[in-house]
């Protein structure tokens, strides 16, 4: 079958190809699926960049492990496994194979590519595969961070920092679809976008910083982590929550790793701070597909690019200004 390959670490240019590998093989728990679309999310990145170096000890020494990238997965499913009772041939799924880790065992930069049946669900009828495959990881990392992680709420205040990105476009949703009331933090060319997501207030970051804003949030997602992480919590109730989600995608390739690391120490103060993980599972997958499907939230897809063009899709993502997600069709 066609995929996208990846030869070593390094600008995605240089490092992906499109080539001829074999076909996944099915496990008893999979369900081997045609790819139609996937999307472009920062485990993707990190491991076509290979940095920091660090993390190679997860992903493989000299080139990944696994070559094929790609995690975010809708298609026509081709096989099942001998457990999978539910799902069958011909049906249209969406869902992922991420297994929590750099070195995903099947990648949907493919034709084919296997995911468990238990990260898989029907595609809602009204998605495209496109919207559907780039709902996956940040769609579900915004409802787990706005739903479980912040416990958002009828008038929680919530403030998104890195709002018109892939997590931040989800997040703002997902918040206002919650009751919450949102501030969106994005660049001058997004503040439109973000209040068309249904952001009650914006702020351009350009014009104005908001750790040194008067307004005090009850819950702040930071999809950046462009700001010391002592500055963000300034605005906080006494009871506001922190959640860091990022290591950094601005100033240089993990700029922000240190904060991160000191925002998790802060956590052990009086500062409330969450982590979020995206967790894939039917139960989470059936709770965003009803989002989806209500109109509620919809999925903001910046530029499609075919599977040959995958290189610059994931240039595209690495840019750091993305309008909501990159997908890929297949
Ligand atoms: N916890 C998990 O399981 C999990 C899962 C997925 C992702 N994540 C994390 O979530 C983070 C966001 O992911 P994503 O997919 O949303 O990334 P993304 O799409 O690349 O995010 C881009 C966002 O960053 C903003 N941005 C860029 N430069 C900025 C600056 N100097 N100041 C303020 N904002 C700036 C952009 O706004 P403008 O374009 O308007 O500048 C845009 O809103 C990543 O760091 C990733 O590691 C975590």
């Amino acid at each position: 079958m066609k995929a996208i390959v990846q030869e070593g670490y390094g600008a995605p240019e240089r490092v992906l190809k499109l080539g001829e590998v074999d076909r996944p093989s099915v496990g008893d728990d999979d369900v081997l699926i045609r790819v139609r679309a996937t999307s472009v999310n920062t485990p993707d990145w990190i491991t076509v960049a290979g940095v920091p170096y660090i993390l190679r000890l997860q992903s493989g020494l000299r080139r990944p492990s696994t070559p094929v990238r790609g995690t975010d997965v809708a298609g026509v499913v081709e096989a099942v496994g001998r457990n999978v009772t539910d799902l069958q041939p011909g049906d249209e799924v969406f869902g992922s194979s991420w297994a929590g880790t750099l070195a995903n065992r099947a990648g949907a930069f493919a034709e084919f590519t296997v995911a468990p049946a238990s990260q898989l669900i029907k595609k809602p009828a009204g998605l495209t595969f496109e919207e559907a495959a780039a709902s996956v990881m940040s769609g579900l990392t915004a409802l787990i961070a706005m739903r479980d992680v912040g416990g958002v709420g009828p008038g929680t205040r919530v403030l998104i920092n890195g709002a018109s990105g892939g997590v931040g476009t989800f997040a703002v949703q997902i918040a206002k679809a919650l009751g919450g009331e949102v501030t969106g933090v994005c660049s001058t060319r997004n503040l439109e976008l973000v209040r068309s997501l249904g952001a009650d207030h914006v702020i351009d970051y350009t014009e104005e910083d908001f750790t040194r804003s008067e307004q005090r949030y009850d819950v702040i997602l930071d999809n950046v982590m462009n700001h010391p992480p002592s500055a963000t919590a300034r605005v906080l109730t006494p009871t506001g929550m922190l959640i860091p989600n990022s290591i950094g995608n601005t100033g240089g390739l993990f700029a922000g790793l240190p904060r991160a690391a000191r925002a998790i120490l802060m956590g052990r103060g009086s500062t409330d701070v969450q982590t979020v993980t995206c967790v894939v599972n039917r139960q989470n997958l059936d709770a965003l597909a009803t989002l989806l499907e209500s109109g509620d939230v919809k999925v903001v897809i910046d530029k499609v690019y075919p599977l040959g063009e995958a290189a610059n899709a994931v240039a595209h993502m690495l840019g750091h200004h993305a309008r909501g997600k990159v997908a890929i069709a297949v």
